[in-house]
């Protein structure tokens, strides 16, 4: 890819990728089928396909449609090949226990971002009466019946409180989980388990009360915009001066990350489903520290990283979600940024201009922030491992090339 160019055009942003493997998983709570529309098309959907069909669902990805047909009593034990490739399936453990009143998941492998453990998930169902266990790298639950209980999470644990959730709506009586996640994306989960028939307080808030009923019934629902991508082209307008209009998100899950980029000079143009921005000097440096939502995502730490290289001024970045995530920096480095690491703080001191080189994605997000990056690079740049970025942003090159980037997509075919 070659640098230089400024974005400017219109980019549709379809379903989350967070929210509709979790909807996904949440499918098996009910007998019959249930349609997701509005899906990304991107590879952790097949994948998730077939963690589905190893418990003995049918179910067909036919583009921006994902049908799940589950059966009566769906399989208790996930297919480690399948659940191994996707960090996500472990959001079936919970939809499993409440549905079979068993569960046997594979631990899914590790990641670049850092450490992912499940203590969260386990205490959580352990206070709604299963017992958990990690057995030959995989986790074993069990409830002879499952009751509600007051649940206290340590921090506000995305994974945790999905699993919790799924499991606590089929729970005899009321579950109170505290200190919740509060992400867009859970709200959509409830919003779909709300119309399978269960019955949630509290959605949007820290705390979640969830009355549970006795079964619930197949749904259809629409997959809410990926909060996560739109906000990545919002920094790839900023950082090549550039004017994007991005339809399909909702520019209030986004609102702290729209406040930072005019902080830094861009202007935005807010609508229902959609918005403008658009920047016309280098951007000014500035801070940014992760939380969990409303925070300002650790998702979207990559493109922090990016935009503060090259912008005027110093800026500090703190990171307080996933300890490794700042792994990614010192290929940041390679192409030109002046960065430097030191525990969860990152000081960038902003360059006028990066310059290129061969680097290498590690992860979904780091991959994006990479060929921002590479945007704002005398040359061309060439990153590795772009399969990475397929996880996370469909058409990710086509949009890039439609909104006027110099990119093009090269296939290495190992056997060529
Ligand atoms: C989800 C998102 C991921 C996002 C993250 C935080 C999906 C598929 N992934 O990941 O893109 O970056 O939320 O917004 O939705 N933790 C524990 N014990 C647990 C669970 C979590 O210590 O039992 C820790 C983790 O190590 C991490 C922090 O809590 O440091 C946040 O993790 P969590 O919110 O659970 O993230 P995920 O659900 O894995």
């Amino acid at each position: 890819m070659g640098g230089g160019a400024r974005l400017v055009g219109t980019v549709e942003v379809v379903g989350a990728k967070n929210s509709v493997l979790k909807l996904m998983a949440a499918s098996l709570l009910a007998e019959g089928t249930t349609t997701l529309t509005n899906c990304p098309e991107i590879l952790d959907v097949p994948l998730m396909a077939d963690v589905l069909r190893s418990l003995g669902c049918t179910v067909e990805v036919d583009h921006g449609t994902v049908s799940i047909d589950v059966p009566a009593e769906p399989s208790a034990e996930a297919d480690y090949r399948s659940v191994s490739k996707l960090r996500a399936s472990v959001c079936v453990l919970g939809p499993l226990v409440a549905r079979c009143r068993r569960a046997v998941v594979p631990l899914p492998g590790g990641d670049a971002i850092g450490s992912r453990p499940l203590d969260m998930h386990q205490a959580g169902l352990r206070k709604l009466g299963a017992t958990t266990e990690i057995e030959h790298g995989r986790v074993v639950a069990h409830a002879k019946e499952l009751h509600g209980a007051q649940i206290w999470l340590d921090f506000p644990s995305v994974g945790a409180t999905e699993n919790i959730l799924m499991a606590a709506v089929l729970a005899d009586g009321t579950t109170v989980i505290d200190n919740a996640a509060r992400e867009p994306e859970i709200v959509d989960l409830c919003v779909m388990l709300s119309q399978m028939g269960a019955k949630i307080d509290g959605v949007g808030s820290s705390t979640l009360t969830v009355y549970g009923v006795t079964g619930l019934a197949p749904t259809d629902h629409r997959v809410i915009g990926d909060r996560i991508v739109g906000a990545t082209w919002a920094f790839a307008a900023a950082m090549t001066c550039g004017e994007v209009t991005v339809n399909g998100v909702d520019p209030h899950h986004i609102d702290l990350v729209l406040d930072k980029l005019r902080t830094a000079g861009a202007r935005t143009e807010i609508r229902a489903d959609s918005f403008t921005i658009s920047m016309h000097d280098r951007p000014r440096a500035v801070d940014f520290v992760t939380l969990p939502f409303p925070g300002f995502a650790t998702d979207l730490q990559p493109m922090a990283i990016a935009l503060s290289a090259i912008a005027d001024g110093t800026s500090m970045i703190t990171e307080n979600v996933f300890e490794a995530r700042f792994r990614f920096v010192d290929e940041m480095v390679r192409l030109g940024a002046d960065a430097r690491t030191d525990g969860h703080h990152a000081v960038i001191r902003g360059v006028e201009r990066l310059s290129s080189a061969p680097v290498w994605a590690s992860d979904i997000r780091a991959g994006a922030g990479l060929v921002l990056a590479g945007l704002c690079a005398d040359g061309a740049t060439q990153v590795w491992d772009v399969e990475h970025i397929d996880r996370g942003y469909p058409r990710f090159v086509e949009n890039l090339r439609g909104l006027g980037a110099d990119v093009s997509r090269v296939r290495t075919d190992p056997d060529a």
